[in-house]
């Protein structure tokens, strides 16, 4: 009998807030409070912040101090670690792209819930082990695509997926349309340059052209 350590009531209410999260890599923290502010204008009201530079704790709390209405996701969370140095910052979810024992055990039954990364039959067994039913497909367009994830509908029909990696304004819809995808997420909503650019209204412009395609 499955039994739920993963809060998979909360991780839903986290992953059907928007069809789509923002994966952001933020280099200077000074800039955080403006690009979440671009994507909530954008309609989009949940972000993840990968622990791939060194502003990105910095920037979850800034977000959460300032701008309540934006959901903070830690992604890249490699270890319990940074798993708990992403709690402390704000963070609401923690995300990895793969998974870990460790960082399994860290998130069971932990008030700010794991959805853990996984990219093959063998990992789903081993999350649903651990009590968990909702997780990232991670690399989505290289472990199979939506090919893949029809396949793993059959033995695993509890099991809900956000792919993200490789994901664009483009294909996004049809991950979308597949019954065991709650959302999807991707780089493509903060392109670097236009972070650079501090262009805050063409990322706005993005969220609202993608939620528009998305819910077409
Ligand atoms: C992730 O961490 O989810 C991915 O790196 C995002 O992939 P993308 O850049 O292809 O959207």
């Amino acid at each position: 009998m499955w039994n739920d350590r993963q809060n998979v009531p909360l991780v839903d209410s986290f992953c059907t807030q928007s069809p789509i999260i923002p994966v952001v890599a933020i280099e200077s923290s000074s800039q955080a409070v403006a690009l979440a502010q671009a994507l909530l204008d954008g309609g989009i009201n949940i972000i993840e912040i990968t622990l791939r530079t060194e502003a990105a704790l910095d920037s979850m709390q800034l977000i959460a101090q300032s701008l309540p209405d934006m959901t903070i996701a830690a992604g890249t969370v490699l270890n319990p670690h940074q798993y708990q140095q992403s709690i402390d910052a704000g963070a609401q979810l923690v995300i990895s792209p793969g998974i870990t024992t460790d960082l399994l055990i860290k998130g069971e039954n932990n008030a700010v819930p794991l959805l853990p990364g996984v990219s093959s039959a063998s990992e789903v067994m081993t999350i649903l082990d651990h009590g968990y039913a909702r997780c990232k497909f991670f690399p989505a367009q290289a472990a199979g695509s939506f090919a893949m994830l029809n396949a793993l509908k059959g033995p695993f029909e509890q099991v809900k997926f956000c792919p993200t990696g490789g994901i664009t304004q483009e294909n996004a819809k049809q991950f979308l349309a597949l019954s065991n995808v709650m959302c999807v997420g991707g780089s493509w909503l903060s392109p670097k340059a236009l972070i650079n650019q501090n262009d805050w209204q063409q990322i706005s412009q993005i969220a609202k052209d993608s939620l528009e395609i998305c819910q077409q």
